[in-house]
Parts: C-alpha cells; structure tokens; sequence
C-alpha cells in the first residue's frame, strides 16, 4: 500500500482555511522555519480512503475473535463511550478546583469504594496508569513500609513465580529489588518446598497473580501467604488476571496485602497498542499512610483531593489519574451491579467449555479445570509435524481470528494461551473450535500451507524482532530511509 507521501501532489488540499485579518506575529529570524513543512498534499477523498483503508487493515475486538490470553480482551460497551464524552465530564480541566469538580470527585471516590470491595481490602490509590505502574507503586509502597520499620537494608529480595508475566521482574528490578524465582510444581501451583527454602529475612515479599499466567488457582495459597506473613514479608497480588473472580475470591481475604487491577482488563476499556489504562493499586491500613498523593476522600456530602499525606511515596502520575478511565470502569460496573459476579462466572465457563472441546487435539499440560484462561501446547504438533505454536497462530489470522498469546508462560513448551472472555457467545466459541481442529489436521495433512501462514492478511510473516527494534516511522524523502512493502 502507498504511503501517504506517496500519494501527495502539489498543491492539492483537503480543505481550505479563510485568511485571517490579523496582524503577522514578529517572530525572530533564528526562530523562523527555514522553508514550509513538508506535509502531503492530498484531497479529503483521498485522505479518507488512506485513512479508512489503513483502518480496514487492523485487527481489533470490534472486528472478529480475540482471544489473547492474560491481555482480557472483552467487548467495551458503547454506552460507556457515550458516558464518558458526556460534557461535564470530557471538558473538565484538570486544574479544575474541588468545589468545582464535585461530580468528578465523587465518580472517583465511588469507584475507590467498588474496587476496595473487589479487593478485600481497605485502601486503594487511582492513579497508576497500567498495571505495570500499579506494580511499581506498590513496590514503592513495600519499600516505604520496610523503611519505615527499620527493615529497609535488610529486605533486599523479592520473590517472584516462574510464570510471571514479564513486568513482575522489570517491576523488580526498576523499585531496586533483587529477584529470586520460585518453581511450578506438577499440578501448576507454587513450589512449596521451594518457596520455604527461599523465603528468609532479607524476603520482602512475593509477587504472584492468583488465577496463575496458567489460568489455574493457587490451591496452596492460604499456606504461601503463611510462608511469608510468618517470616514478615508481605504479598502483592498481580490482578491480571482478576476478571477470573470478581466477586467469588477477594485477593485480601486469600491474605494478599498489595493488590492492582487492571482496569483496562477486568473492567473494560478500549485498549491495545498502548491504549488508555488504569492500575489502582488496594492496601492493607498498615501500608495506608504510603499511599500516593493526592487521595480522593470524602467530608461528609463534598469531596476533594487530599494532599496532606506526610508518609506518602509522593505522586505517581499527572493530577488525579487516567480520568477517562474512571468514568468507563464505574460505568462498566454500575452496568452489571451485584451481578458483576456473573461476568467472571461466564469467563471461567467460556474458557472451561473451549478447553474441554480442544483437549483431545492440543496437548494440556495441567490437566485441571481453568479459570477464565487456559494454556495449550503444540509440543505434540511439533514433535510429530514440525508445526509450532507460532505456526498455529499465523494460520488463525487467516480464519479472521486473533492469535492467542503464544511462547508464554515460558514454563510450558509451544504454548498456546487462550483466553476468551465472558462476551463471546456459544457461536463464536464454536467457530474457533472448528478452526482450531482444522489447523490441527492441516499439521499432519498439509504442513506447508500452516508454514507459510498467514496466507490472506495484508502482509504474511514479518521480522518481528526487527519490527519492533528498528521500527521506521519516518518518511525519508528520497533517502534510502524507508518505504512499508506489501
Ligand atoms: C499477568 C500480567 N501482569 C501484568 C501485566 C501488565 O499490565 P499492563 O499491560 O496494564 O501494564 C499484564 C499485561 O498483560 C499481565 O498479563
């Protein structure tokens, strides 16, 4: 496809501006351009095909089946679109004063309540933007307790398990922490005798998410939280995974102390591609004071943000958080209300059902009942075949369905790791089954046309690596710089 540039022509416009009358603005001659922007110049028709045809190209959950496990790709309801352009809510400016922003501010401190209820715990933070941020923030919150104790030096380690999603170690490594990892055991929870032997006083805590990056619930995890309670170190829940039991299991009363959602995931946002997100982060009262400023909180019927935190780890992100975000989530739980349970009961019975009709065609590791995700291996595909889990992948997008996340956890070889979320009916639930057997005969039939997948996408197989090192975004006017292909 031509890039814009590629498609511009002298003097052609999109639109057209009436001069202004007023006065040219001196402005320094070491200040001035040296000659105009080099823009394209393209008709509004044109611009809109470009633009509409890039976007025909794209592959979201608005388009087709999307099932990539740990990332909670579900459907964004499209009221909440509507919710949050509402104007008393998109034109508010965030230097806005309290008296001001009073629904603002009790949007924010109401969803507060509705996580803390979530979590099982008595204190929550808004404004990480991710979860990534919500775990260092609460990293920073384990460091400020420690300190605070006296045990700063001395709790050096955190405690992390071998299927942890790639953040949990950078989220380590960036709050200045050493890591140590923990192993799987044969039924897919934690090690116990591992983790006995590896947590000591210079623990400072564990990071886990419970549902597992394996869509498995830790059956030991009353007796992990005892490990390292006993031994003084704390646990912080990574809620990744938290659309697989809201309501059933709060990860407070599991004995977590540190917990972060993952708004984006569990209570719907349109994300992806670095899209908007929110990573609250909930505590127990004893790491409350650390909390980041401000907080929002409540003085009978008015609300406002409290700066006065003498203990606070300080601020996390620009003014109250990813306001935007706030707005869909409450939304998105007021939607459901006491039934939000429902919604994770539908997740785990989505991801039970594919695992059960998939089972007899793709190797499973842990042969036990998932949450709301599962991971599959093409080890047997591979062995027999010489067809990969990436193989399989490459060959979904040709049936117009996103692959699964793949490689990941690292724990199991060719994984496949499907999460399909609570709002796929039976239907789409069952096409993907039949695509997925099919692929499975086509390893053993036709293993070229699987390696040469995807066969009907805009572009086939890329250097990924590549791709994301080295990524050209700039036009390079007649330089070598450049040019997309296909
Ligand atoms: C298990 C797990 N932990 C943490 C994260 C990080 O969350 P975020 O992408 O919001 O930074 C993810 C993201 O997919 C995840 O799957």
């Amino acid at each position: 496809m031509e890039l814009i540039y590629e498609k511009s022509q002298p003097g052609r416009r999109a639109g057209s501006v009436p001069r202004n009358d007023l006065p040219v603005p001196e402005v320094p001659a070491e200040l001035r351009r040296k000659r105009p922007p080099r823009l394209p110049e393209v008709s509004e028709s044109e611009l809109v095909r470009h633009f509409t045809a890039l976007a025909d190209r794209t592959f979201g959950i608005d388009t087709g089946f999307y099932p990539l496990g740990s990332c909670t790709m579900k459907h964004n309801p499209r009221v909440n679109e509507r919710v949050v352009m509402l104007a008393g809510f998109r034109d508010l400016h965030p230097h806005q004063e309290d008296e001001g922003a009073q629904g603002a501010l009790e949007l924010m401190w109401r969803l507060q309540q509705y996580l803390i209820e979530v979590a099982g715990l008595p204190a929550v933070t808004i404004q990480p933007a991710a979860g990534s941020q919500g775990e260092l923030t609460g990293l920073m919150l384990m460091r400020a307790y420690f300190a605070d104790r006296g045990e700063g030096e001395q709790r050096d380690t955190i405690i992390t398990a071998d299927t942890a999603h790639g953040t949990n170690p950078a989220s380590v490594t960036m709050a200045g922490y050493k890591l140590e990892k923990v192993a799987t055991d044969a039924r897919g929870n934690l090690d116990l005798d591992d983790l006995r032997a590896k947590v000591t006083d210079r623990t400072a805590g564990l990071m886990l998410t419970n549902p597992s990056t394996l869509g498995l619930f830790d059956e030991g995890i009353e007796e992990v939280a005892e490990i390292f309670h006993s031994r003084g170190a704390l646990l912080y829940y990574d809620g990744a995974n938290l659309n697989a039991v809201v309501g059933i299991s709060r990860p407070g009363d599991m004995g977590f102390d540190i917990v972060h959602y993952n708004l984006h995931k569990t209570f719907s946002q349109p994300h992806g591609g670095g899209g908007p997100g929110g990573g609250p982060v909930a505590v127990r009262e004893t790491l409350e004071p650390f909390l980041p400023s401000p907080q929002v909180v409540r003085d009978g019927d008015a609300f406002r943000l409290d700066y006065d935190r003498p203990a606070s780890i300080g601020r996390v992100r620009g003014f109250a958080g990813p306001f935007g975000v706030f707005v869909r989530s409450y939304a998105f739980m007021r939607a459901y209300g006491p039934a939000l349970k429902e919604m994770s009961e539908a997740a785990v019975l989505n991801a039970n059902y594919l695992l059960a009709r998939l089972r007899d065609v793709y190797e499973l590791p842990y042969d036990r009942h998932c949450l709301h995700e599962f991971v599959l291996s093409a080890r047997t595909l591979k062995r027999e075949h010489g067809i990969t889990a990436l193989d399989v992948a490459k060959r979904l997008m040709d049936f117009g369905i996103h692959p699964p996340t793949i490689y990941f956890p690292l724990v199991v070889p060719e994984a496949l790791m499907i999460e399909p979320t609570e709002t796929e009916p039976k239907e789409r639930l069952d096409a993907f089954v039949e695509v997925m057997r099919q692929i499975a005969r086509e390893a053993a039939e036709q293993p070229d046309l699987l390696e040469g997948a995807p066969h009907r996408r805009p572009v086939r197989r890329l250097d990924e690596v590549k791709a994301a090192k080295e990524p050209v975004v700039r036009y390079g006017f007649g330089s070598d710089l450049v040019k997309t292909e296909a």
